[in-house]
């Protein structure tokens, strides 16, 4: 047996509960928790998630671990707290946060990412990687949504905690992200074990949506029928859920997503100037190279129709140019 892993383990889970603990029951907790409600998060979302506070001072989990007689420096080595700088003993990782555990796809913590109250950086700090934790194979939320995935063969990527909580709140069970690193191709992988389509649901900004097409080819890489939700505005799917509600999350993002070509042509077109001719020609040079490669003909059919509406340029024309390049790629 592995007694320094399952000290680990163990030291996780008592921190998780500690944390939790110390947000719903105690002064110290209550300007977290008027955080987290101020953001709309319930108190089931809070026992489901197993969200926690942990407080301003510098050595409560050093305290609280040292009393039970667990090896500081291997919770150290674990990523659990940090020695100090003068090396003369360990200090608290995260001070004044709100914790989110973080758990391997059987149900154990095996990290946390805290989360400061408001403004600050970092916004978010993690543990560091760990024998138990890397950041590269690691799915915020798997341990829950399998069930539903396995179900569905169908999950919803997204970028962050509070985007995968609101979902979740919002009846989408299915909903997983990964830990503020882009995915791998060790997370699709693991995704692909379990499901054969995903909709990738990333924060509207510019930095989501570039995210999401380095996404959309690592996922189809391994075989992912991927679709693509398009959030207005900037919005992430946290912000847009408690604006405008669970239904219209569902019925019009999750619903409405696209598939991969469709939202390459709309990444594309935001990024060309439509008003002056060259920008145009250069806008249909970018989508052919995207639609020309596309095995099925009917599929090429529809992407140049919907090319011709919107350009106002002959649907014959863009055919042609498309097939002459088919050929130049073969
Ligand atoms: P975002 O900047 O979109 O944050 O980063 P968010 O999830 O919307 O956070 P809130 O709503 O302001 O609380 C997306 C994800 O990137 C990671 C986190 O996993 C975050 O959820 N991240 C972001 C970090 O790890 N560190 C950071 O400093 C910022
Ligand atoms: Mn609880
Ligand atoms: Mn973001
Ligand atoms: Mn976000
Ligand atoms: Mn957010």
């Amino acid at each position: 047996r592995d007694m320094e892993l399952e000290q680990l383990l163990q030291a996780h889970e008592w921190t998780s509960k500690l944390y939790h603990y110390l947000l719903k029951n105690t002064e110290h907790g209550k300007p977290a928790l008027e955080y987290l409600r101020s953001r709309g998060i319930n108190d089931k979302a809070i026992d489901t998630f197993q969200i926690g506070y942990a407080p301003a001072r510098w050595d409560t989990l050093v305290q609280f671990l040292d009393k039970r007689s667990f090896d500081l420096k291997v919770m150290e080595k674990g990523g659990l707290i940090s020695s100090k700088q003068d090396g003369t003993g360990f200090v608290d990782r995260f001070r004044d946060r709100v914790i989110f555990p973080l758990h391997n796809r059987t149900g154990k913590v095996i990290a946390f990412a805290g989360r400061i109250l408001g403004d600050g950086q970092p916004k978010y700090l993690n543990s560091s990687e760990s024998r138990l934790f890397s950041k590269s194979r690691t799915l915020y939320n798997l341990h829950q949504a399998k069930t539903d995935i396995r179900k569905t063969r169908q999950f919803v990527l997204f970028e962050g905690y509070g985007d995968v909580i609101s979902a979740w709140d919002a009846g989408v069970h299915n909903g997983v992200a990964t830990m503020g690193t882009s995915l791998t191709e060790s997370h699709a992988n693991i995704m692909r074990s379990l499901a054969d389509e995903v909709i990738v649901c990333y924060d509207g900004d510019n930095a989501g949506q570039a995210a999401a097409l380095k996404s959309i080819s690592i996922l189809e890489g391994v075989g992912f029928n991927t679709k693509i939700a398009l959030l207005s505005d900037g919005l992430d799917p946290d912000e847009f859920i408690q604006k405008y509600g669970a239904e219209r999350f569902k019925s019009q993002v999750l619903d409405g997503a696209v598939t991969s070509v469709k939202f390459k042509l709309i990444y594309l077109k935001k990024n060309h100037i439509l008003l002056e001719e060259d920008g145009k020609i250069a806008y249909i040079k970018d989508a052919l190279e995207i639609i020309a490669p596309l095995p099925s003909p009917t599929e090429r059919e529809i992407y140049l129709q919907d090319l011709s509406a919107d350009l106002q340029v002959s649907y014959d024309s863009l055919k042609q140019e498309c097939n002459e390049l088919r050929q130049a790629m073969q």
